[in-house]
């Protein structure tokens, strides 16, 4: 075990040193608190409204360039920043020189009250970096959707997707990454983080971020009480929302063998000549999405409406998988994909199929030691038809209600194979075997959707909560196989997104 160290990063143009702090002080805290950097708010501390987003910046694999990513200073411990880059929106320009975004939002009348807009800012902060690096301008759809984890009450959301249009037409401004590279290069220099400090309420407290795999399954087998933190965006809540202690922590967002997303050749699930996903654990939930849906395009929208940008460039998809909310999205698309789990403890791995892992209500297979190491996702066999459908009472930035994910191999016409994964109708994300089984072996008709939508009832007794009534889950979910079946029969399928919101709203203005 290395000596206990600071917490190092780089910050308003220096390297930042932190002792003393407890382990779970939040970027934000920090910032308002200790920095004072009081131009970042606090609006829900959950992740929800973007009025903390910040900008962190990592080196790639290469040690060559910095990414540049928004994500939410809320729900961040200040540990996950040793060895990166913070910015805020005091490193924007200042009042009397205003960067491009700045002056946009002016321009175009994009603040009133003024509590989002340094949210906003930092999130088109983002959006400018990306598309200057690669000499692009977005859509203003792109822009609506990289915005949707900036929530505002009082501007309406015109003026600011006109001012993140408006930012392109300036002469460009980025930030300056030479700095920014030669600081992280010297903080890669570092040991691997060991920071002691007293918790929130004053008891001892460590947090490890070991760097190979190797160093991570032999540390977490020698701290099975400790937690493992990814990305925080649960964790996160826990802390704040219900006050709860982590004790020992371990970070899982080092490790550079558990960030990897590789290709395997020839194991595709019916054994033919397709390519495996290896995603490690430690993806971000953007970078673990858009793998997947490059293979499985239909997947996208499920992908756009998890969470918000800021919150998938933190969390992972391992975390995800690990946490099994029973209204999680990620499981529902990995099960319905015919994914495999990966379990490691010190040098032992097993496999399972991913429904396998689920026990019961937030009770999975991990043994004590052992860790979510990667997920496997085959490429849907030919002949697969796959959708991906999400229901919330809020299209952007919410939880499901309902999610169901449902996929069937056909040969002329007739049903292979049927895996209809399906999250918040059971205290798990589960599988609806009854309706599988009905429909396997025979034409993908009209007659056989009824009958699976029939046979759900026999596979799950959802509950009645605040997001939905249990007969409204009962309801949606059998017409949701009714409606895969419009959209994968042989003659005339409904095209794919004609029933979705986007299509209600440009109807709409096409009638006004
Ligand atoms: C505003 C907001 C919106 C959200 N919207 C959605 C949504 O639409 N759909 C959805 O499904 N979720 C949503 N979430 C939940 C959350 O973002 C995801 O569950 C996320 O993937 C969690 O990943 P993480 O890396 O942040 O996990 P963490 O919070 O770091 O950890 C979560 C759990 O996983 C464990 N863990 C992490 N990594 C491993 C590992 N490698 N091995 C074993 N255990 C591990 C941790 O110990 C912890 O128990 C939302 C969260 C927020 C704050
Ligand atoms: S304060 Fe609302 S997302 Fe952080
Ligand atoms: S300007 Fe008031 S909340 Fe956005």
């Amino acid at each position: 075990m290395t000596e206990p160290r600071p917490i190092r990063f780089f910050h308003q143009g220096r390297l930042q040193s932190i002792t003393g702090l407890p382990p779970t002080t939040t970027v934000l805290q920090y910032l308002r608190e200790h920095a004072r950097c009081a131009g970042t708010k606090e609006g829900c501390a959950e992740g929800d409204c973007g009025a903390c987003t910040v900008l962190v910046g990592e080196l790639d694999a290469d040690g060559r360039a910095v990414g540049l990513r928004n994500v939410n200073a809320c729900i961040q411990f200040l540990p996950m920043l040793d060895g990166k880059a913070l910015f805020t929106v005091e490193d924007l320009g200042g009042s009397t020189d205003l960067n491009p975004v700045q002056q946009a939002l002016v321009d175009c009348h994009g603040s009133q009250c003024g509590f989002c807009t340094p949210g906003f800012a930092m999130t088109m902060q983002a959006i400018y970096e990306r598309h200057q690096a690669c000499g692009t301008r977005p859509e203003r759809q792109a822009l609506a959707d990289d915005l949707a984890g900036n929530l505002c009450r009082c501007t309406g959301y015109r003026p600011i997707l006109d001012a993140g249009e408006r930012m392109f037409d300036a002469p460009p401004r980025t930030i300056d990454r030479a700095p920014i590279v030669e600081a992280l290069r010297v903080l890669a220099e570092d040991p691997p983080l060991h920071y002691e400090a007293p918790s929130r309420t004053g008891s001892p407290q460590r947090v490890f971020a070991p760097r190979s795999i190797d160093g991570f399954a032999a540390l977490r087998e020698a701290m099975p009480q400790a937690r493992l933190v990814a990305g925080a965006t649960d964790v996160g809540l826990w802390v704040n929302k219900q006050h709860r202690e982590l004790g020992d922590v371990i970070l899982t967002g080092c490790v550079e063998e558990m960030r990897r997303i590789d290709t395997i050749a020839g194991q595709d699930a019916a054994g033919g000549n397709g390519s495996t996903l290896r995603i490690g654990a430690s993806v971000t939930l953007e970078d673990a999405w858009s793998a997947l849906t490059e293979r499985v395009p239909s997947l996208r929208e499920l992908w756009l409406r998890f969470a918000s940008p800021p919150v998938r460039h933190a969390g992972t998809l391992g975390g995800n998988i690990a946490n099994g909310s029973p209204i999680g999205d990620g499981a529902p698309a990995l099960i319905a994909l015919g994914a495999r789990i990966v379990l490691r403890r010190g040098a032992t791995r097993r496999t399972l199929p991913l429904e396998a892992f689920y026990l019961d209500y937030m009770k999975n297979a991990l043994e004590p030691g052992e860790f979510v190491e990667a997920l496997e996702v085959p490429t849907p066999p030919p002949g697969t038809r796959l959708r991906g459908y999400k229901l919330a009472k809020r299209y952007d930035s919410d939880i499901s209600a309902v999610c169901a994910v449902l996929s069937l191999r056909l040969e002329d016409g007739v049903v292979r194979d049927a895996r209809f994964a399906f999250g918040g109708m059971a205290a798990i994300v589960k599988r609806a075997a009854k309706a599988e089984a009905v429909v396997t072996g025979r034409a993908w008709d009209e007659a056989a959707s009824i009958a699976a939508a029939a046979a759900l009832k026999d596979d799950f007794k959802p509950m009645t909560d605040l997001r939905a009534s249990a007969s409204y889950r009962e309801r949606t979910a059998a017409n949701l196989i009714r409606r895969f079946w419009l959209e994968t029969r042989a003659n005339a399928p409904v095209a794919a997104g004609s029933a979705s919101v986007w299509q209600a709203v440009n109807l709409h203005r096409s009638v006004a």
